[in-house]
């Protein structure tokens, strides 16, 4: 039997970066790449949105689909969730109206639907997600993936974060896709540093948990953010800032180059200065993956333990890392 082929999805303009994490990794288009198996038990790819064993290539009509979805369909009386999803590019976005329909169309098709519900409510880890990639008119996907092992339960790994007016936006959807990843966040009373917190997205997250924030940037942060009575801010250089004693959580956002950044995080792994980091990282134009391996590298000799990478939905040219002590 030929070894299985997957399929895989990034942010456009990462493809590469995506199939050179990937065992005989190739790119097929924009935001759209290849590989064979991965390593089980192996971390998902930093640059991987969503990916999942191709089962069949068929064209994109509801009569194909419904019957290429059918077969992934799994026994009674386990669920399942049904995701069609385009590719995260300029040319494969146009298709969104399509796949959209396509739901519709294959779901009336459907024999087992009393058993289909959103990837959001699969309550069992070992319940399938079934994918479908539209790459194009003429070309779709199709797999499935226990719920425990796919990378994400947003279609093609598009988590979407809403959040409530008054919050400065993109920087609040990083944070709350970042504590979502990850799964746990801070907790009522826990003592959070935001390095880089201006305007102050970030710490408007740390505060609506009920967290303390020790909020370092010299640039402002949004008045009535400033103003909480759980916010310190610091008008301090993240870099010579030390805290008085550890704290629960490090945050960093700092618009600055990568590798300095991780000896940063990595001075305060050593000094045991926080239990948990998360971190966002940007990234340089050119050896982006090597400065990925490099950060992780920089992170575990500084003593963090479980160090996690991703480039999230929210993020444009960096990636998220979490890490504990
Ligand atoms: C992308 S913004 C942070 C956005 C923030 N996380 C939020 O949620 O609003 C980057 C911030 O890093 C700050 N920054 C850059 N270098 C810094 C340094 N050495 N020390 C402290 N802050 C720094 C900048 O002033 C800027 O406000």
């Amino acid at each position: 039997m030929a070894p299985t082929t997957w399929l895989w999805t990034s942010r456009a303009g990462f493809e590469r970066d995506l199939a050179d994490e990937l065992p005989r990794g190739r790119v097929l288009a924009p935001a759209l790449a290849a590989s064979d198996a991965p390593r089980p038990g192996a971390e998902p790819p930093t640059f991987g949105r969503q990916g999942f064993p191709i089962a069949a290539e068929v064209k994109p009509t509801v009569e194909a689909l419904a019957a290429a979805v059918t077969a992934l369909v799994p026994p009674t009386p386990a669920a399942f969730a049904l995701q069609i999803w385009v590719p995260d590019s300029d040319a494969a976005n146009r298709l969104s109206a399509r796949a959209t329909e396509l739901v519709e169309g294959v779901t009336a098709n459907l024999g087992a639907r009393e058993r289909l519900v959103g990837a959001h409510e699969l309550a069992d880890p070992d319940d399938p997600i079934v994918q479908v990639c539209l790459a194009d008119d003429a070309r779709a996907y199709v797999g499935a993936l226990p719920r425990s092992r796919t990378i994400s339960t947003w279609p093609g790994g598009r988590a979407r974060m809403k959040v409530p007016s008054g919050a400065p936006s993109r920087a609040t959807s990083k944070i709350a896709e970042a504590l979502s990843w990850i799964g746990y966040g801070p907790e009522s009373g826990d003592v959070c540093v935001d390095l880089g917190a201006a305007p102050g997205g970030w710490t408007w997250l740390l505060l609506r948990r009920k967290a303390r924030v020790i909020a370092v940037d010299r640039a402002n942060l949004q008045p009535d953010i400033a103003r909480d009575r759980k916010v310190m801010h610091l008008r301090d250089n993240a870099f010579t800032f030390r805290p008085d004693e550890p704290v629960d959580w490090l945050f960093c956002d700092m618009v600055w180059k990568p590798m300095e950044v991780a000896r940063l995080l990595a001075e305060w792994g050593k000094r045991h200065w926080a239990r948990y980091l998360v971190s966002n990282i940007k990234l340089p134009m050119k050896k982006r993956l090597a400065t990925v391996g490099e950060v992780k590298r920089t992170l575990m000799l500084g003593g963090w333990r479980d160090v996690r990478m991703r480039q999230l939905y929210h993020d444009r040219d960096e990636i998220t890392l979490h890490a504990r002590r």
